[in-house]
């Protein structure tokens, strides 16, 4: 059976859930996809890397004890060396999963470059170097012949981009309205109860829904990055985070919460962009007061949700999960499977 092999780049939560989802299901998968997955190579700055071209024992790795590295094991090297790993490992699809810089995206948008200009197809969660260099990235992937995947990048593995690129084919989507953080959806829900912003805040950060510095998730620029990848791949825009206009949830205040209830309205942090008739893609993130009708007034807690505007259908709305390991780790399942479909047609056509 074809079989993809996987650099897996960063091994905290999210790789490691694919690591486990793989673990558990690949013979499910197998029987389900028409291919294997094989993981030869993981690195992480507190494990060091590991490069097994015969396949790692995924079992082992998972059940390393706290504070143990790969040094000891064959293959194994207490230090990260992605650059050397990523360029050197036998993978066929790099899956990187390190921390989100939301200034330059670095070091993921090196890793990405790196893997892609070594003719490894990427597949990632991360917002940096998508929101930051997609373009550039995307140009490279296809200068090289390989894929450059990221749908977990704006509502983890809800489907969103793939959703408007495939399922919405034909329609003209002129705009997205969504709720892209999980974060304030959750503390704005908990206002409406009582609670002050700091209360809420505190509740969030205990579920483990908020950063532990939650200033990107309540002043709105996590949502930012999220409405330029949504704004360029969508709407076909060429924004920058510079272009959307921001505005948090910290000024949100216990009366304009009460105000807006006695109106039959709930205060919402949006992210949205919309093309104007003549052209231009304007991009915002801002809380809104939404009359209880609307699509995403009742996404309540930490749930996300995206509407598409498009001509022949009006507003189509999904919504589901935003973050959570394994939520996101899907996301890096469908763009492995994406990969894989890119392949297969490709050699139909060269048949
Ligand atoms: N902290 C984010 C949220 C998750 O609350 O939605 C990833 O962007």
């Amino acid at each position: 059976m074809h079989r993809h092999d996987l650099a897996l780049i960063g091994f905290g939560g999210v790789n490691r859930a694919l690591a486990e989802i793989i673990q558990t299901r690949g013979e499910e998968l197998a029987d389900d996809l028409g291919f294997g997955l094989r993981v030869v190579a993981i690195t992480d700055l507190r494990l060091g890397s590991l490069m097994q071209t015969g396949g790692i024992d995924l079992g082992a790795v998972l059940a390393l004890p706290e504070g143990a590295t790969f040094a000891g094991l064959p293959g194994g090297a207490g230090v990260p060396q992605n650059d050397f790993v990523i360029r050197n490992t036998t993978a066929d699809i790099v899956v990187e999963a390190t921390f989100t810089n939301p200034v330059d995206g670095e070091p993921a948008v090196s890793h990405v470059r790196a893997a892609l200009e070594s003719g490894k197809s990427v597949t990632t969660t991360n917002k940096g170097p998508v929101a930051l260099a997609g373009a550039e990235l995307s140009r490279i992937a296809a200068e090289h012949g390989v894929r450059f995947e990221y749908e977990g990048a704006v509502m983890s593995g809800t489907p969103v981009l793939r959703f408007a690129s495939e399922t919405l084919k034909g329609l003209r989507v002129s705009g997205v309205q969504g709720i892209l953080n999980g974060t304030s959806n959750f503390v704005l829900g908990r206002m409406e109860t009582g609670m002050t912003l700091a209360e809420a805040v505190a509740e969030a950060q205990a579920l483990g829904y908020a950063e532990a510095d939650p200033t990107a998730d309540i002043e709105g620029s996590d949502v930012q990055l999220k409405v330029v990848i949504l704004a360029n791949e969508i709407l076909g825009a060429a924004i920058t985070t510079a272009d959307v206009r921001r505005r948090g949830i910290s000024r949100v205040s216990p009366e304009d919460i009460a105000a807006a209830a006695a109106e039959g309205r709930r205060w919402k942090l949006i992210g949205s962009a919309t093309r104007t008739p003549d052209g231009e893609v304007v991009a915002t993130v801002e809380p809104v007061a939404l009359p209880l009708e609307h699509a995403l007034a009742g996404v309540s807690g930490p749930t996300n949700a995206v509407s598409f505007d498009t001509d022949l259908l009006g507003t189509v709305t999904v919504s589901g999960p935003g973050a959570g390991r394994i939520e996101t780790a899907y996301a890096l399942l469908s763009d492995i499977i994406a990969v894989d479909q890119h392949a297969r047609t490709l050699a139909e056509a060269a048949r």
